[in-house]
């Protein structure tokens, strides 16, 4: 069975086609992603109209792209369609949506819409050889097992939910404020750096001094499994403005830009592991899964690894590339909790969240 998935929520045009065999094991065919990055990093972020209109000009060549990598470049020869439905930016998710109604009208395909959310969750039921390579001593061919602990760090969302099974889950708290990647970025922005500032952070804390600046882990002894970033991002920002004149003659060289990295990334790090371990630990799971573009951070997956190996619990992260917004995740949750919905009622959900 072949599902084509379609993602749009943000500021990718991702299309994908799975195959799934009959125990469920999850095949990649094709991962197509067309970006609009670079008009975003010219503006600092992403401004909806913008991407929404880049999607326009792209969803069309992209879903053929992903058809023909698959060997299936007639769409009459899938067998569903999954589509991300929300959450998002309207404009953004229309793209799709309409997109998917139509092919599922014109080509009598079932329709199934996906919370992208738990998309990025099901990053880790799909099968590719990169998949927890190097990580995880229990090899790619085991998934994660349930209970679970889900943890979504995106640049709009910073999520703890607990899975007992794949339809029964509880969201257990997320940020009040801004996400992780969203920590990232602004505070990256301040720096000077291009968007999305994660990676680059990423890359100039590898050379940053830890523990140059006392920056705070907001909510980390909280007993919520809430999270919050803004606090963080203030703090950050007034170690910054004094190597602005005319409060500092000093200037911010490249060695402080990194030592701020270092500790902005390890502030971050560090509350992520930690409320995780500790909702881990509170409903005694088997797995802990990392799901969101901040997932692609080693540092982070080091950490949970050490963490998870020290408390026996699995470990696991999607490989980088399914670590971002893609449509091969939007196709893998359709399998494990999607339902089919006719495409006249179905419409696109901004604000969606956990149910
Ligand atoms: O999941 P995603 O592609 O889009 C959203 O749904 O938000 O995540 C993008 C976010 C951005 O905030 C970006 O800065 C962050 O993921 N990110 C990273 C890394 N790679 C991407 N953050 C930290 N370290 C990274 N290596
Ligand atoms: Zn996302």
């Amino acid at each position: 069975m072949k599902i084509l998935g379609i993602e749009t929520s943000c500021d990718e045009t991702a299309s994908s086609v799975i195959d799934i065999s009959k125990n469920n094991k999850i095949t990649l065919m094709s991962n197509v992603i067309a970006s609009s990055l670079v008009l975003h990093a010219k503006t600092g972020g992403i401004i909806p109209e913008v991407a929404a209109r880049d999607q326009i000009s792209h969803i069309i060549p992209v879903i053929s792209q992903a058809l023909e990598q698959a060997g299936v470049p007639n769409g009459q020869d899938i067998d569903a369609i999954a589509i991300t439905y929300g959450p998002g930016l309207i404009g953004s998710l229309l793209v799709g949506v309409e997109t998917a109604k139509t092919l599922s009208f014109a080509w009598n395909k079932p329709l199934i819409p996906v919370n992208h959310l738990y998309g990025h969750i099901y990053a880790n039921w799909i099968d590719t050889p990169s998949l927890r390579a190097n990580e995880n001593e229990h090899g790619n061919d085991i998934l994660p097992e349930f209970p679970a602990i889900a943890l979504i760090v995106s640049g709009g969302h910073t999520d703890l939910v607990l899975m007992k099974s794949h339809k029964e889950t509880v969201w257990l708290g997320g940020t009040r404020d801004d996400a992780a990647g969203e920590a990232f970025d602004k505070i990256g922005r301040i720096l000077g750096l291009e968007y999305p500032a994660g990676p680059m952070i990423e890359e100039l804390a590898k050379s940053g001094n830890a523990k140059t600046y006392l920056l705070p882990r907001p909510l980390k002894y909280d007993k919520s499994f809430d999270f919050s970033f803004s606090g963080l991002k203030t703090a950050a920002l007034r170690e910054i403005q004094k190597f602005s004149p005319p409060t500092s003659q000093k200037s911010l060289t490249t060695q402080t830009i990194s030592d701020i990295a270092r500790d902005v990334q390890d502030a971050i790090i560090d509350v992520l592991v930690y409320k995780t371990m500790n909702a881990a630990k509170t409903y005694k799971v088997k797995s802990i899964i990392l799901g969101g573009g901040v997932a692609a951070n080693l540092t982070l997956r080091e950490e949970f690894l050490v963490q998870c190996s020290l408390f026996k619990v699995k470990f696991f992260a999607p490989p980088k590339n399914l670590c971002v917004d893609n449509a091969a995740m939007i196709a893998t949750a359709a399998v494990f909790q999607g339902a089919e919905t006719p495409w006249e009622e179905l419409t696109a959900d901004p604000e969606l969240y956990f149910d």
